[in-house]
């Protein structure tokens, strides 16, 4: 079935810095959005701006941690919009530290929203896709899900799970024409890295300026340069890449 009509999209942590690259590259090829982010000002916001554009966006604020909201939300989303074509688990969480500095509440959040979030979404999303002749999810993982970087225990383990899920759905429905795949960045100028810089004390611009020194391609990456290869993902040209990590790092591999 050919899904070049395929219209309504569905992205958690969406008013996010990579959320809201994705948001907006959907909203510019024509397609409705579905704006899920804990945040419901900063949700209404943006599906405010995207309509005064000429785009169709609704706001489906809501908090991860909630399991009802998960196991709901696609069913909503249908319910409201007609269908749901395309589903980006964006949403994430970063703790920092090793075993021995992450609590119990670092571990409970991570897996909750790191990995039982795009869990509950994506078994929802699944038979409404398969009913409607096949869908595409993207979650967002990470370089560090594949090869885990320093100090960063729950993290790591978290995208690492979120990519396992990704490689083992990509697998089971590619026969329902679902296909699943993930985009594992390094480095992305958003609020995420940008926090952790001043939690260290240091100047965010000039700790990314020495950051882009490190990166083969000579800057870490912007959160567009991360959205456009999440929507060729779920586009038709990508068509035959089911249960891809694609790892998007400008010759930055974590070893
Ligand atoms: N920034 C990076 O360097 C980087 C690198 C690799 C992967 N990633 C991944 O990219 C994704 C997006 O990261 P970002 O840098 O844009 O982060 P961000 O902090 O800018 O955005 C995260 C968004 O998720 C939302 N969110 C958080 N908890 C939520 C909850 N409980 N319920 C609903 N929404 C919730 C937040 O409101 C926020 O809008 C994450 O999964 C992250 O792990 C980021």
């Amino acid at each position: 079935m050919n899904r070049n009509n395929s219209k309504i999209v569905l992205v958690t942590g969406a008013c996010g810095g990579i959320g809201k690259s994705i948001v907006i590259k959907y909203a510019q090829q024509g397609k409705t959005l579905a704006i899920a982010d804990k945040d419901e000002e900063q949700s209404l916001k943006l599906a405010h701006e995207i309509q005064q554009n000429g785009g169709q966006a609704v706001s489906f604020s809501g908090d991860l941690l909630d399991k009802r909201y998960c196991d709901n939300l696609a069913n909503e989303v249908q319910k409201k919009l007609g269908s749901i074509d395309i589903l980006i688990n964006n949403a994430g969480l970063m703790r920092r530290g090793d075993i021995t500095q992450t609590t119990d509440e670092d571990y409970e959040l991570s897996m909750k929203i790191n990995v039982e979030a795009p869990f509950r979404l994506i078994r929802a999303a699944i038979p409404l896709m398969a009913d409607a002749g096949g869908g595409s999810i993207v979650n967002v993982s990470s370089c560090w899900g594949i090869n885990p970087g320093p100090n960063h225990l729950i993290y790591c383990t978290t995208k690492a799970a979120l990519a396992a899920m990704t490689k083992c759905l990509g697998r089971d429905h590619a026969h329902q024409n679902i296909r699943i795949n993930a985009v594992c960045p390094n480095e992305v100028n958003t609020p995420m890295l940008r926090t952790g810089f001043e939690i260290r004390g240091l100047n965010p611009d000039d700790a990314i300026e020495e950051l882009n020194q490190s990166i083969p391609i000579g800057h870490i990456a912007e959160p567009e340069e991360i959205a456009d290869v999440v929507t060729f993902l779920s586009s038709d040209e990508a068509r035959y890449i089911c249960g891809s990590l694609v790892e998007i790092n400008g010759g930055k591999a974590v070893y």
